[in-house]
């Protein structure tokens, strides 16, 4: 398996390093700053021998290494910084993305698409449409990112092991994602049985936030090993996914994330769970939130 990494910056790097120390697959790091990409790459590659694994690594500015790679991981564009929302990358992040997937469409016509860049679900849109690729093609990272946070810190409440508590978060990832913690377990029992419901909900709005919580403590970036973990997940995985979903939970024509059942081949399948009337209405006011960001998006390319 080949997997090409656009962007080799802290997140991209670091998702390199895991997919190659994991021998998930091979991997091609590109970077727009000369020599960027290339170094790291190296790098990584002197770290084989030690890390224990003979997966091949390089980098470069070039797209045309890429071609034959099984999936292509979009981690280009800026990182906010301490009082920026999300959204405040979309001008600068929507252009990039949008350079990048009409190269990766041209030398990797048959890749999975996987986006990380913010703001996530309107970067996602944004590849999906330059693309035209089906939409199990195209998909975004960040549920199961936001799902870690909420397990941390409620293994972190209870003082437990991460690896027992079982979570969900859907959404967009910004201020409006649904974690549900009534779909949230710990070795089997319900975390409704293990935490008061006012820490619950502080736990909630502390995962809501996780993103910020790092950005004011690093102040020159954002969070970037969870997010490498976030991506190096596998088939055959049931996690939450950014994807388009066409009438899926009563959203048309918007990427959000809901739980997915992944493949060799991208979404297998969209699981539809049942949700309370307010859950829906949370994770229906999120897929809004979405929609308005991509009109913003569009106006921005009209005015272009
Ligand atoms: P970074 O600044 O460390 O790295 C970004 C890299 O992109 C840099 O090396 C830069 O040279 C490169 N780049 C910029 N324009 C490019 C282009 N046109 N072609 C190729 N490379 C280009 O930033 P970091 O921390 O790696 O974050 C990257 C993005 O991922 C940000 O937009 C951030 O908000 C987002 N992110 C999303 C997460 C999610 O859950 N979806 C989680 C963490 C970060
Ligand atoms: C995060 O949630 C930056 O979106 C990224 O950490």
């Amino acid at each position: 398996m080949k997997v090409t990494v656009v962007g080799a910056g802290n997140v991209g790097a670091t998702c390199a390093q895991r997919i190659a120390e994991s021998d998930v697959a091979d991997v091609y790091l590109v970077d727009v700053v000369e020599g960027v990409a290339a170094g790291k790459a190296l790098d990584l590659a002197e770290a084989a021998p030690l890390a224990g694994h003979s997966r091949s690594i390089t980098g470069g500015t070039e797209y045309e290494p890429a071609e034959g790679s099984d999936v292509v991981v979009i981690t280009a564009g800026v990182a906010r910084k301490p009082g920026m929302s999300r959204d405040d990358l979309l001008q600068t992040n929507g252009k990039i993305v949008t350079s990048i997937t009409e190269e990766v469409t041209r030398v990797a016509p048959d890749a999975i698409i996987i986006m990380v860049t913010n703001p996530l679900d309107v970067t996602a849109h944004i590849a999906r449409q330059v693309s035209g690729l089906p939409r199990e093609r195209v998909i975004g990272m960040a549920g199961a990112l936001d799902t870690a946070r909420f397990r941390c810190f409620i293994a972190e409440e209870l003082g437990c092991s991460g690896v027992d508590v079982q979570a969900m978060v859907l959404g967009g990832h910004g201020d409006s994602m649904v974690p549900l913690p009534r779909h949230s377990t710990v070795g089997g029992v319900p975390i409704s049985e293990l935490i008061e419901p006012a820490r619950l909900e502080e736990i909630v709005q502390r995962t809501r936030d996780g993103g910020a919580e790092i950005v004011g403590l690093l102040k020159t970036g954002s969070a970037f090993y969870a997010p490498a973990s976030g991506v190096k997940q596998d088939e055959h995985r049931l996690l939450p996914v950014c994807v388009w979903l066409e009438g899926e939970y009563g959203i048309d024509d918007t990427f959000v994330g809901v739980p997915v059942k992944l493949a060799a081949g991208g979404v297998e399948e969209i699981i539809e769970i049942a949700l309370t009337d307010e859950e829906l209405a949370a994770l229906q006011a999120s897929a809004a939130h979405v929609r308005e960001t991509v009109a913003k998006w569009e106006e921005l390319k009209a005015a272009q």
